[in-house]
Parts: structure tokens; C-alpha cells; sequence
């Protein structure tokens, strides 16, 4: 399902829907913030006070790990209450509609509610009946926006402020990534240079308009990359067979020691988890040493609690 709604500026500042909407100098100051966070807790802090007499609702319609368990150690540590509700153990299971649920919340007075949905748009769409403030944490195939503003904090960690001219591919089925999406219009804001690679079957038509070079073959796509970004196959979504078999997808588009032979010689290799070891990267390359995958889920607490911070400037 895809809902398109209009945005006001004010709506951009004051929720979270994504990147492709949020202005550089927002994500330049919520990258900052998540860094001053880091530095803060490396050195011993950990209860900060910028949610103090806030509360932030959870709404999860699909699974997840990272994403989740970082929003709520972020509103713990940043002196939040807490609310989680997931769709099995809401009145969404008794018949109510999704807005009645969400109005239901919004009448307790939350202040904040993050919600990761199925459908592309759902973020925006349920705004408009609530007072309280949103963030999108996953919608459909649309956007991902602190996954993409965890990527870029860690690019910047790697590589220093300025990512500008870095070579970055990302790899595998684009068309149900909304990793990608926000991904793209990051490195875009950012001046990274964007390729992507894949199946034709796993490409949205039209990905070129986003300002990428599309290669069919992953060989050529990461030729001198200094950042390697593998996706997952998301077996969720993938009804139409869009590939052979997992075998072939491997064999052609898995991220493995030899495809990065003839990248950049300082490469790193990131993944946004889940993944699915041995499919779109080998156990070899997730668990070597130019993979930043537990560096992306550490950074992932402070740039939550650094977007949190952020709606109550
Ligand atoms: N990257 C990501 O969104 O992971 P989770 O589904 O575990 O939250």
C-alpha cells in the first residue's frame, strides 16, 4: 500500500518521516548531537535528561531488533517513560482500525510515537490524525531514516567529516530496500558518490533519477569503492521469484573476499542488518575485520537519542 500525502515544512522539523524531506543542516546537527552522545557515554555518562517529562510509544506493526531495542534504551537514557505496543497485543486484534489505535495512544497524551509500518507512507498519513509527534522507524519500502543517519555516522567516524567524493555501492535487491532509499539521499546530501548493483528483477525502475550509476555487474560497481554496503534479501517480500535461487543470487551478487579484491584498498563493508549469512555476504566477510556491522548497531542508540533530542529543540 502507498500513501501520499503533502509536507510542510514545520511537519518536516518537528517529525521524523525522512531523508529525502530533511534539510542537510538537520542531519549534519542530529549527526553531530549523536557523536557528542557517543564521546559523553564512552566516557562514563549515562543518564541524560533531555526526555525528562516526555513519553515515547513504541509502535511496531513489523519485526525488529536493532531498531527497537536501541529507540527504547534511547528513551531510557535520556530520562523518557516508555510505552511499547506491538500489533498482537494491541485492540488492533479485537476489530479496532488502525487511526481509532493510534488516537487512542495520541489521547494519553504521548509526546512522541516511532512507528516502523508496512505500507510506504504510513508515517505521514497517521500524523495527520495525531498531536503527537512521529518518527518513522521503517515504512514499507519508502524510507528508513535513522538507519540511513547511522550509516552516515559511521562513514564519518571512518573517514572524517567530510565524506564528500567517497565512493560508496550498495548491493543486492534495491527494490525492496528502503535502506537504499534513505541511504541515497544521505550520501546525496552528504556528496557521496552512489552506485548500486543487482538483479534487473531487484532494481526500481527509475533508480537513476535518484542520481546513481546502476551496474548490472557488481564487479564493476565496486571498482575502487571505499565503502561497500550489502542488503538483505528480504524473503518477506519476495513473492514473484525475482531471482533463480539463492544460490545464483549468491554467486552473482553475494558480497564476498573476491569481490572486494578489486575495491578500494581502505574499503569497509557495512550491512544494516538482519543478515542472512552466505546470501548477500559471506560469514568471511561479515565477521572480518573492514566490517563495520557492530559499530552500525552501536551508533544506532545515539543517533536515536540524538533525533529524539532533536524534536524538542
Ligand atoms: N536495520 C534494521 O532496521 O534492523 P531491525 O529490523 O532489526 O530493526
Amino acid at each position: 500500500m502507498l500513501i501520499f500525502l503533502n509536507r510542510g515544512e514545520f511537519e518536516i522539523i518537528n517529525n521524523l518521516f525522512g531523508i529525502k524531506d530533511l534539510p542537510r543542516e538537520e542531519i549534519v546537527k542530529i549527526l553531530n548531537f549523536a557523536a557528542e552522545f557517543k564521546r559523553e557515554f564512552v566516557n562514563g555518562k549515562r543518564c541524560f535528561d533531555n526526555l525528562c517529562g516526555k513519553t515515547v510509544a513504541l509502535m511496531f506493526f513489523e519485526n525488529s531488533t536493532r531498531t527497537r531495542v536501541s529507540f527504547e534504551l534511547a528513551v531510557k537514557h535520556l530520562g523518557g517513560v516508555l510505552i511499547n505496543i506491538s500489533l498482537g497485543e494491541s485492540s488492533i486484534s479485537k476489530g479496532e482500525s488502525l487511526v481509532d489505535t493510534f488516537k487512542t495512544i495520541d489521547a494519553m497524551k504521548i509526546d512522541v510515537v516511532v512507528v516502523r509500518h508496512e505500507a510506504s507512507g504510513f508515517p505521514l498519513y497517521i500524523s495527520k490524525f495525531l498531536s503527537a509527534k512521529i518518527i518513522n522507524a521503517g515504512d514499507g519500502l519508502n524510507e528508513h531514516p535513522t538507519q540511513a543517519l547511522v550509516d552516515a555516522m559511521t562513514l564519518i567516524e571512518r573517514f572524517g567529516s567530510n565524506i564528500k567524493g567517497l565512493k560508496i555501492a550498495i548491493i543486492g535487491d534495491i527494490l525492496h530496500s528502503r535502506v537504499a532509499r534513505s541511504d541515497i539521499y544521505i550520501f546525496d546530501k552528504l556528496g557521496a558518490k552512489v552506485v548500486v548493483s543487482g538483479p534487473l528483477t531487484l532494481m526500481p525502475v527509475g533508480i537513476e533519477n535518484f542520481g546513481v550509476k546502476v551496474y548490472g555487474d557488481p564487479k564493476i560497481a565496486v571498482k575502487e569503492c571505499d565503502v561497500v554496503i550489502a542488503l538483505r534479501i528480504q524473503k518477506e517480500r519476495q513473492k514473484k521469484g525475482f531471482f533463480p535461487s539463492e544460490s545464483e543470487f549468491s554467486k552473482f551478487f553475494g558480497v564476498n573476499q573476491e569481490l572486494l579484491e578489486g575495491a578500494s584498498s581502505r574499503v569497509i563493508f557495512m550491512h544494516p542488518g538482519p543478515a542472512n549469512r552466505n546470501l548477500e555476504v559471506t560469514s568471511e566477510v561479515l565477521n572480518s575485520e573492514i566490517s563495520l556491522k557492530d559499530i552500525q548497531v552501536t551508533n544506532g542508540m545515539f543517533v536515536r537519542m540524538s533525533v529524539l533530542k532533536n524534536l524538542f529543540k
